[in-house]
């Protein structure tokens, strides 16, 4: 069964804050989504595996840890998701970008694929997937269906805000992929929006109404 991560760290709760808000413009939501993702990256690549190296400091020579070259890639689901990318890239700077263009239909609220584009190499890396809202779950499962269809085996799913209807649609459509979220919501309102949720992500990262 997948791991539902939710990220309680001071410093996550306070810039989300000020993400919700309403009247914070697009500059500053844009700011603050970036940074929340690199905090977030911070605390998902936590299982990335080591390997030893021998360097010497100016002091002795010693056994140290660095990466052990693992191939990551970053999958943001278009629109909103690009507001997270480089956040996750200041961390993870090699990591290959893949896109997948979903949109929910405003009537049926079912995801709608209308771009593909991933790294050659798509059943060697490791992903993180990213959006900022999981709110039916229709995008994500869709995303990892995608993703997976194309031969991509590992991978991680991160979002901002997820609903309970969102988290229990890929737990069911994915028991393989962990989720990482930094607050867990209500409910989801007549519209499909979570509440109290942040409102449309894409509108507010991108200024568009
Ligand atoms: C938003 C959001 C997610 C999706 C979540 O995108 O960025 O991709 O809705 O909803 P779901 O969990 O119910 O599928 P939207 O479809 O509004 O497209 P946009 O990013 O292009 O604005
Ligand atoms: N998409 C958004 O951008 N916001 C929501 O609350 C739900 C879906």
């Amino acid at each position: 069964m997948a791991k539902v991560y939710v990220f309680d760290h001071p410093l996550i709760q306070h810039k989300l804050t000020y993400i919700r808000e309403k009247s914070t413009g697009t500059k500053e939501f844009r700011e603050l989504v970036d940074e929340v993702a690199t905090l977030m990256a911070f605390e998902a690549t936590r299982d990335l595996p080591l390997q030893d190296v021998e360097i010497d400091t100016p002091v002795s020579r010693t056994t140290s840890k660095v990466l052990a070259g693992k191939k990551l890639g970053i999958i943001p689901i278009l629109r909103a998701g690009i507001g997270m990318v480089d956040g996750i890239l200041k961390l993870i700077p090699a990591a290959k970008v893949g896109h997948i263009g979903l949109y929910r239909d405003p009537e049926t609220l079912m995801p709608v694929e209308y771009y593909v584009k991933l790294p050659s190499d798509v059943e060697e890396r490791d992903f993180i997937v990213v959006d900022p809202m999981l709110a039916t779950g229709g995008s994500a499962v869709e995303a990892i269906n995608s993703l997976k269809k194309r031969g991509a085996k590992n991978m991680k799913l991160m979002c901002l805000i997820a609903a309970p209807e969102g988290v229990k649609a890929v737990e069911e459509a994915h028991p393989d992929v962990d989720i990482y979220i930094a607050a867990l919501d209500e409910r989801l309102n007549e519209k499909g929006y979570i509440v109290p949720g942040l409102g449309d992500a894409g509108d507010r990262l991108f200024g568009t109404k």
